[in-house]
């Protein structure tokens, strides 16, 4: 009798192979596993006996159960059905009742993890080799600087959340009475958009009338934005990263980094500062249609929209049609 072919099942649909922001540090407890979904595919993270976080798909190989809902003891997860225990690589080290069981082919499937910037982050390749590791602003990395952040769910795919962060035109009119309140003026004038290449990305600046406005936003690949706005002597970066979880919700991970005003009981007033700006958007973003963005030839488009026009271009010739295959027997 000839075997039954393996099924090749697809992962992280439209956003594989890419290192991306997944959880704040401080949401991925010592011996509490913490699920999050991402581009349709459940992964499980944990710490490991030294702290350092690790992730496996949320699924179980023995009976496809979801290890989240399992428990970490001693740095390694185990699955709340029959108590096979895994270590961070994905490998079974205990099969309870069966200690004769060969344990080499009953490893789960690891996915790459890293710590960095207060966030947790996964490469979406399961069982690969993540080439190099993550990379953030120099504002969001110095050691002095204090991070803060929160996340909330937009019912919209990933690539509109996306896309309202880097556009430009939409301040004076959706954030009329806030950070698009000094642009209500100038609307009649002419804006042009100056972009700047650089390798993780890049740097979008505007001009009204031949005249650099303050500040600059950048595209982080590939999915953040981080804005920095514009102060005397300090830093102030809002960093944006838009999650995907499946074809129709986005989570967003909305953080700011400051070097002034450090204490932590003033996180909160950044925080509520950034979640009134991002619910003046969040209605609007979610009525798109499409939700998913279309290619730009399906809808108008005028000078302004250059830095979205630019994401679209990177989204359909690099993210679109990108997917793991893991093979299930
Ligand atoms: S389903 Fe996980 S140990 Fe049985
Ligand atoms: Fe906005």
């Amino acid at each position: 009798m000839t075997p039954e072919p393996k099924r090749a099942e697809p992962l992280f649909r439209g956003f594989a192979r890419i290192w991306t922001p997944v959880a704040y540090s401080t949401q991925l407890r010592i011996n509490r596993p913490l699920r999050v979904q991402i581009a349709g595919t459940g992964v499980v993270l944990f710490r490991d006996p030294l702290g350092a976080p690790a992730a496996l798909l949320d699924r179980c190989p023995h009976r496809g159960v979801a290890l989240s809902l399992g428990t970490v003891s001693g740095g390694c997860l185990q699955c709340p059905f029959h108590g096979w225990r895994f270590d961070r690589t994905g490998r079974c080290i205990a099969v309870p009742w069966n200690p004769d069981a060969p344990r080499s082919r009953l490893a789960a499937l690891p996915v790459p993890a890293h710590e960095l910037a207060g966030q947790i982050w996964i490469y979406t390749a399961p069982t690969e080799q993540a080439p190099g590791a993550p990379t953030v602003d120099a504002s969001l990395a110095d050691p002095g600087t204090r991070l803060t952040g929160f996340e909330m769910t937009w019912n919209t795919h990933w690539t509109r959340a996306m896309e309202n962060m880097l556009d430009w035109p939409h301040l004076p009119f959706v954030h009329r009475r806030s950070i698009g309140k000094d642009l209500v003026p100038l609307i009649e004038q002419p804006m042009a958009t100056l972009i700047e290449e650089h390798e993780w990305g890049w740097r979008v600046r505007t001009a009204m009338d031949g005249r650099p406005r303050p500040g600059m936003l950048d595209f982080r690949k590939p999915n953040q934005m981080n804005l920095h706005i514009p102060m005397r002597r300090h830093t102030l970066t809002l960093a944006v990263s838009c999650v995907p979880v499946d074809e129709r919700r986005t989570r967003l991970l909305l953080m700011t980094a400051r070097n002034f005003a450090r204490a932590a009981f003033l996180d909160g007033f950044f925080n509520r500062a950034n979640r009134r700006i991002a619910n003046e958007d969040r209605a609007i973003v979610e009525s798109s249609d499409p939700a998913e963005i279309p290619p730009a030839r399906a809808e108008r488009s005028v000078r302004t929209d250059k830095a979205t026009l630019r994401f679209r271009g990177y989204y359909f010739s690099e993210l679109k049609d990108s997917l793991c295959q893991t093979e299930r027997s």
